[in-house]
């Protein structure tokens, strides 16, 4: 885990401008040239993941202020459909109100406020309030106001419901509660250009699965912002995932990392001997620890035998707690991979593990820096090239467009405030986005969106109802999320501790890495210009 200190807020690490000039295509010009966050610490008050103070204003002024993803329009297919859509203490209903048109309202009575809809609706020729059933055309116009009599001072034509202005993106729909917001277009900025080879336009929602997590939304979503987590949170990665030498770039509203897939992480410069990784004679999962050599195999009892090197042997409990032997410590994280609820039989196992990318990983450091370079190019390259051919039926010839650095690295967006896509050049995309819910600053939605292109012929499939996971559930009971659930049950495990820890942080803020945390830095620092308006 030693890294060279390298006198910039680089890393050391091979760098995806060292990579570029091998590329057998052109590179778009917003990943071939940087655009970093300019220099600068940035330190979040821990207040704000908990203080309800600071929640207050945090609604006030940024959720109710500011363009956010709604629902997907797979959400509403016919003429009629309608979906509430909650953030914080807030409640919007959007309608899909003609065959290609969408409106969101506040989602309350005139009447006495009740709700006008709790969950999502088909096909309804009217929204009409379940308490005294006053209704409105799917426009938003007032249609009838029963015992209208009663009511004299009341003027029905007055009585349409509060339209809030309404955006689409990449079948997207996006809302902004505020009335004067900017348009979606200059809020989105240069960001839809970036997917012009692979829009959206053309996948559908396959599932959503949407998490309850016991954290502050920021400390959820944060987990996903930035990349040098991977050494330490999912070492089994280490081996092909640049994790602190990405390119990460900011464009007003909308932040970027770019990992250089299928390098290995710098943390592992100082590691020489990688040994064999032979599977488990049970067959139960086993896994090394890249750092100290440490094997992690799953036992039959559901503990989990960890044997160092030098044959220092302990049992330790799934969340690490030592049961016996002469060795005391444990990687959570490792013991949570091989022995988790996520190991329950039939979960597929990541194809990122270390024993599939050891073979190489063992001849890197006898390379010097411009061999290793050429390697690693060389099989970016195949990869990319065999990507292309996977996904042509599903694209077209466009593939032949698509420059190796995009179909081989890690890329993941993140749209102020809340929304994390990635460009999608595989078969599924995942997009994560994350909301404060209810008046509980410590507690969030996670929603995971899994997004596939449109069949060759023929309609897509429905979306089917969101699934919903409660906070104590493994990421692995939505079968939605494939092999991914594994990797977020070992982020979602460390969400609420981070929110139990800052309470206890003495200076009273959090600090970021210059460069690697680039997206944090860039949400946080949109946060303090929406906090700072009057
Ligand atoms: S509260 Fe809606 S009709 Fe009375
Ligand atoms: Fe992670």
């Amino acid at each position: 885990m030693v890294e060279t200190v390298t006198g910039t807020n680089r890393s050391a690490g091979i760098s995806l401008e060292e990579l570029l000039p091998y590329d057998t295509r052109a590179v778009p010009g917003h990943i071939a040239k940087p655009s970093p966050l300019p220099v600068g610490p940035t330190r979040v008050p821990v207040e704000a993941y908990y203080s309800q103070d600071y929640y207050r204003e945090e609604i006030d002024k940024m959720w109710l202020r500011v363009w956010q993803v709604a629902c997907h329009e797979d959400d509403l297919p016919d003429v009629g459909d309608y979906t509430p859509y909650e953030v914080a203490d807030r409640s919007f209903v959007i309608v899909k109100c003609g065959p290609d048109e969408y409106k969101a309202f506040k989602n309350a009575c005139l009447h006495r406020g009740r709700m006008l809809c709790e969950k999502p609706g088909k096909r309804a020729r009217e929204l009409r309030c379940p308490f005294h059933a006053w209704a409105w055309h799917l426009d938003g116009t007032n249609k009838e106001i029963p015992c209208q009599w009663d009511f004299p001072g009341i003027d029905p034509e007055e009585q349409n419901l509060t339209e809030v202005p309404l955006g689409r993106w990449g079948r997207f729909i996006f809302i902004n509660p505020d009335p004067d917001c900017e348009s979606l277009e200059q809020f989105l900025g240069e960001f839809p250009s970036h997917f012009e080879k692979y829009p959206y336009e053309k996948r559908y929602k396959v599932a959503q699965v949407s998490k309850v997590i016991r954290a502050n939304w920021k400390v959820a979503q944060d987990a996903f912002a930035e990349s040098w987590h991977v050494f330490s949170t999912h070492p089994q990665m280490v081996s092909a995932f640049g994790d602190p030498n990405g390119q990460f770039d900011a464009w007003g509203n909308v932040s970027r990392q770019y990992n250089t897939g299928g390098t290995p992480s710098p943390h592992l410069e100082d590691v020489k001997d990688w040994g064999e990784l032979e599977p488990s004679e049970s067959g139960r999962p086993r896994e090394m620890h890249p750092f100290c050599g440490a094997i992690y195999e799953l036992r039959e009892d559901g503990n989990v035998d960890v044997t160092m090197p030098n044959g220092a042997h302990g049992v330790f409990t799934r969340t690490a707690e030592w049961v016996e032997g002469d060795l005391g410590h444990a990687d959570i994280h490792l013991c949570q991979w091989v022995a988790g609820p996520q190991c329950k039989e039939g979960v597929p196992v990541p194809p990122i593990g270390m024993a599939t990318a050891r073979p190489m990983e063992r001849t890197l450091p006898t390379l010097d820096r411009k061999d290793l370079v050429e390697l690693i190019a060389g099989m970016r390259t195949e990869r990319a090239a065999a990507h292309r051919e996977y996904i042509r039926p599903l694209f077209g010839d466009v593939v032949d467009e698509i420059s190796d650095t995009e179909l081989t690295g890690n890329t993941y967006y993140n749209v102020f405030p809340n929304l994390m896509p990635t460009p999608g050049l595989a078969e599924s995309a995942i997009w994560f986005r994350f909301r404060p819910v209810g008046m509980n600053p410590e507690e969030c939605v996670m929603d995971v969106y899994v997004l596939a292109p449109m069949p060759i012929e023929g309609e897509h499939p429905p979306a089917p109802p969101v699934k919903v996971l409660d906070p104590d559930v493994s990421w692995t009971e939505a079968e939605e999320v494939g092999f991914l659930a594994r990797v977020l049950d070992q982020d979602t495990n460390n969400m609420p501790w981070v929110q139990r820890g800052v309470r206890n942080v003495d200076s009273g803020y959090v600090q970021l890495a210059d460069y690697n945390e680039t997206k944090l830095r860039n949400t946080y620092l949109k946060l303090d210009e929406y906090m700072a308006r009057p």
